[in-house]
This record gives C-alpha cells, sequence and structure tokens, in this order.
C-alpha cells in the first residue's frame, strides 16, 4: 500500500457529506428513466416489493462490501483490491475499467439533459415536444452549434472538471450538498403536480397496485440488474468514496441512508412519471410499459409536459432535477478515475483532473456521434453509446460484483468487512445477513443476471438503456 497515497488523501467533513455526495453518485438516470419503466412493466406494486426486499438484503451487502474495502485501504479500487489480495489485482482493474467506458457515453447523455433544460428554460418546450425532435438532434440534423450533441457534451464535461477539480471537500462534497436537497424538493414538487392532473389516478393505481398477472421472474431479475447499477455498485465508487470516509464514522448506518435515499427518489421518479404518463394517453396504460430510457425522456416526456397547463415550467424544473442527478452521478465517475489516477501515476489533482476530462472528450466522440455521421458503424449491431452500455452494465459489472463476492466471501474472509464495520465500538446489526447474502445469494443472483442478460441481447436485442 503506497503511503503517499494515504498521506495526500483528501477526505469528506462530515457523515452527513460522504452520504449525500454517495446518494449522489447512485441517484441517477436509473433511477429516473429505468425504474418507472421496469416497475410499469413488471407488475407494480409487486416489483416494488421485491425491489425493497432486494435493496436492504442484496443491495445492503454489496454496498457495505465496498464502503468498508475503501475505508480500510485508503485506496481507490486497483490499489483496494491489491491490498486485499495480490492475486485479486486484476479484479481492481477490470472494475477500474467500467467507469472509463461509463463516464464518455453518460457525459454524452448529460448534454442531451442539458439541451432540453435551456430548451424549456428559454420557452422551446413545443419545439422540443415535435416528433422528430430527439432524432434529429442526436443524428447533428442541424447546422448550428446549439443543435450540435457535440457542444452539449463539451460543456457538460465542463462543468463536471470544474467541480472535480476543487478536490473532495470543495468539490464533490460541496455540490452534492447543494444539488441533492435541491434535487429532493423539485422531484417532491413536480410529483406533487403530475398527481393533480386529471386521470393520474389510473396511473397510481398501475403503479402501486401489484398485478401478478406481470410477475415472472423477469420482475426478480429487472429488480437484480436495475438495483446494483442504481446504487452504483461495481465499478470502484463506492470504494473510493469508502476511502474518503472517516474511520470514526458509522457505516452500516450511512450505507442505509444512502439506500433509503436511492430508493425513495426511484420510488418518486415512478409517482410522477407513471400517472403522467398514463393521464396524458388518457387512462390507457400502453404506452407507460413501452417508454423506456432515452425514448421515454426525450421523446415521451416532452410531449406530456407540453400538453400539461404550465408544461412549459414543469419541462423546465423536471429537466433541472434530471441534469442534478445526471452531475452528482457523474461526478463521481469522473472523480473515481481522477482518484486512481492520483492514487497510481502520483500527478496533482489539477493535472490529472484536465488530463482525464480530455481524455473523455475524446473518448465521448463515438458514442456522440453514433445515432449521425458515425451511424454507419455498428458493433454487435448497436450505436456506440448502445455498445458501451451493454459491454458495462450487463457484462463486466456483473463480473466485477461476483468476483468480489468470491473474493470477499471465501478467500479473504467476510472479516474484512465486519470488523471495520464494527471499528470504534460500532454495532453490525446486519450482520449475519450480510455473510449470507455476500457469500451465497448475491453470487447466484448475479450469475443469473450475468447469464440472462446476455442472452437477452443475442436473442431479442433492444436492450434499454
Ligand atoms: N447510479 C447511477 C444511476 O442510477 C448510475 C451510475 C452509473 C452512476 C455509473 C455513476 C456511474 O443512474
Amino acid at each position: 500500500m503506497s503511503s503517499t497515497g494515504e498521506s495526500k488523501r483528501g477526505g469528506f467533513t462530515s457523515r452527513v457529506g460522504f452520504v449525500l455526495s454517495a446518494a449522489g453518485s447512485a441517484v441517477g438516470l436509473g433511477n429516473l428513466w429505468r425504474f418507472p419503466y421496469l416497475a410499469a412493466k413488471y407488475g407494480g406494486g409487486i416489483f416494488l416489493l421485491v425491489y425493497l426486499i432486494l435493496a436492504v438484503t442484496f443491495g445492503f451487502a454489496l454496498m457495505i462490501t465496498e464502503v468498508a474495502i475503501g475505508r480500510k485501504t485508503k485506496q481507490s479500487c486497483i490499489g483496494a483490491f491489491r491490498s486485499l489480495n495480490r492475486k485479486f489485482s486484476f479484479l481492481g482493474w477490470m472494475a477500474a475499467i467500467i467507469p472509463v467506458i461509463i463516464a464518455p457515453y453518460y457525459c454524452v447523455i448529460g448534454g442531451w439533459v442539458l439541451k432540453y433544460f435551456v430548451d424549456f428554460l428559454t420557452g422551446q418546450g413545443t419545439a422540443a415536444a415535435g416528433d422528430t425532435y430527439f432524432k434529429d438532434f442526436i443524428s447533428v440534423s442541424s447546422s448550428g452549434l446549439i443543435g450540435n450533441p457535440m457542444f452539449w457534451f463539451g460543456i457538460y464535461i465542463v462543468l463536471n472538471a470544474v467541480v472535480v477539480l476543487f478536490g473532495v471537500q470543495k468539490g464533490v462534497e460541496k455540490a452534492s450538498r447543494i444539488l441533492m436537497p435541491m434535487l429532493v424538493v423539485l422531484i417532491v414538487v413536480v410529483t406533487v403536480y403530475s398527481l393533480t392532473l386529471p386521470g393520474a389516478l389510473e396511473g397510481v393505481r398501475f403503479y402501486l397496485l401489484p398485478d401478478l398477472s406481470r410477475f415472472s421472474p423477469m420482475t426478480v431479475l429487472g429488480a437484480v440488474g436495475q438495483m446494483f447499477y442504481s446504487m452504483s455498485l461495481a465499478m470502484g465508487i463506492m470504494i473510493t468514496y469508502g476511502s474518503y470516509m472517516s474511520s470514526e464514522d458509522d457505516l452500516e448506518r450511512s450505507v442505509s441512508q444512502i439506500e433509503i435515499f436511492d430508493t425513495g427518489i426511484a420510488f418518486l421518479a415512478g409517482l410522477l412519471i407513471v400517472p403522467a404518463v398514463v393521464a396524458f394517453s388518457g387512462g390507457d396504460t400502453t404506452l407507460v410499459q413501452q417508454s423506456a430510457g432515452s425514448g421515454l425522456m426525450f421523446g415521451v416526456l416532452p410531449k406530456v409536459f407540453d400538453s400539461m397547463p404550465f408544461g412549459g415550467a414543469v419541462g423546465a424544473v423536471f429537466f433541472m432535477l434530471v441534469l442534478f442527478a445526471a452531475l452528482t452521478s457523474s461526478i463521481s465517475l469522473l472523480e473515481t478515475i481522477v482518484s486512481l489516477v492520483e492514487d497510481n501515476l502520483h500527478w496533482q489533482r489539477r493535472k490529472a483532473t484536465i488530463v482525464v476530462s480530455v481524455g473523455l472528450l475524446i473518448l465521448g466522440i463515438p458514442s456522440c456521434l453514433g445515432y449521425g455521421p458515425l451511424s454507419f458503424v455498428s458493433l454487435m449491431g448497436m450505436a456506440f453509446l448502445d455498445f458501451f452500455d451493454f459491454i458495462s452494465n450487463s457484462v463486466l459489472m456483473p463480473i466485477v460484483a461476483l468476483l468480489t463476492c468470491v473474493l470477499v466471501g471465501h478467500i479473504v474472509g467476510t472479516d474484512v468487512v465486519s470488523s471495520e464495520v464494527k471499528m470504534n465500538g460500532h454495532v453490525f446489526k446486519r450482520e449475519k445477513l450480510f455473510k449470507v447474502m455476500i457469500r451465497w445469494v448475491a453470487p447466484i443472483l448475479l450469475l443469473v443476471v450475468l447469464i440472462s442478460s446476455v442472452a437477452d441481447k443475442f436473442a431479442i436485442g433492444g436492450f434499454v438503456i
């Protein structure tokens, strides 16, 4: 373990700072555009129940493991896994590659969100609700700068870089302390408004009441897959954030709070989106079950807002909250990569941030132009962005999570985590549960998720990002 990494390492000012920053990473596009769709598709209340049970068992075990490893080793993932077991250095490298794959395309999408936010803010909401608006935008059909996704992608990266440049306390933590509470207020406001729309009640019923006819094993798999993406697991983020956490703080309580935050926002997003779309469709639930990912966010929702009273303002507020959610997530990706560079190359933060940001800008070009000038390229039948999303979320992340369970559960032993949690006299309330999960249940679920998502891709195609 390098002592340089430890002595110069930044840290959160307090437990709340850690919780808000980690929740900032967790709450992202996954909560807003994927969770509501999955809940609608896989049985409403029954999906919510399965998700909740998994969050306090499976999600809890994986997250506490990562945060504990980070806090114990005080290193980002490469060093952290290496110091747990030399033979598992490769796992640190694998985990480190994931943010490098995700960050560029996540920032491309962040740029799209920024563009829609500015559109609604400047009264262009009706134009943005046009049938071909989104397609024209991502296919770079307009010649102007404002209509070019590269422009928005560039600005979005600069926003992230500025925050990370300021370091852990003055950048990441400060941004999270401001943006996360604002996000909560905004989502509550728009949700309440959405619930007052005529016809919204039908959507609320559809979202909350369990519908066993929509329940299948896919409900469980969908929930597992969604969960570890949503909690920013298996990509070194929680290890890095854990490494900035004080050893005095109550780890178990912090992890529970991050989970509550993440699940709560996902739940509210569903309560906002499902009734709004159902009301828009005049009580029909077909559209809400079919709309997912970017099609929902940039295709359906602008139309829904445009049809409401005060739609321009609602759209602006909504895209602002999406922007905050996306920003705190991409900041965590950038911070994780910068931290890896600092730890392993011993560069200063300034140099690391600038070089990494420029690198991301270059790496993101294929994803940004993949639906336009580069659309002739297809990787396994997918555009660049969808391909990177598939490789990271459906292949690499389950593998890294699975191997982490094997390492902690069967090779180094669960005591590395337990002893870290119990540090300073804290009681590890869910220790037994954690052990069973990490040794047996989580690896099995992850293996099934891995197999099914790969099989699904080849059998059906059209994976939802
Ligand atoms: N947890 C984030 C979400 O729900 C996803 C994410 C992925 C965040 C990668 C950071 C990095 O959208």
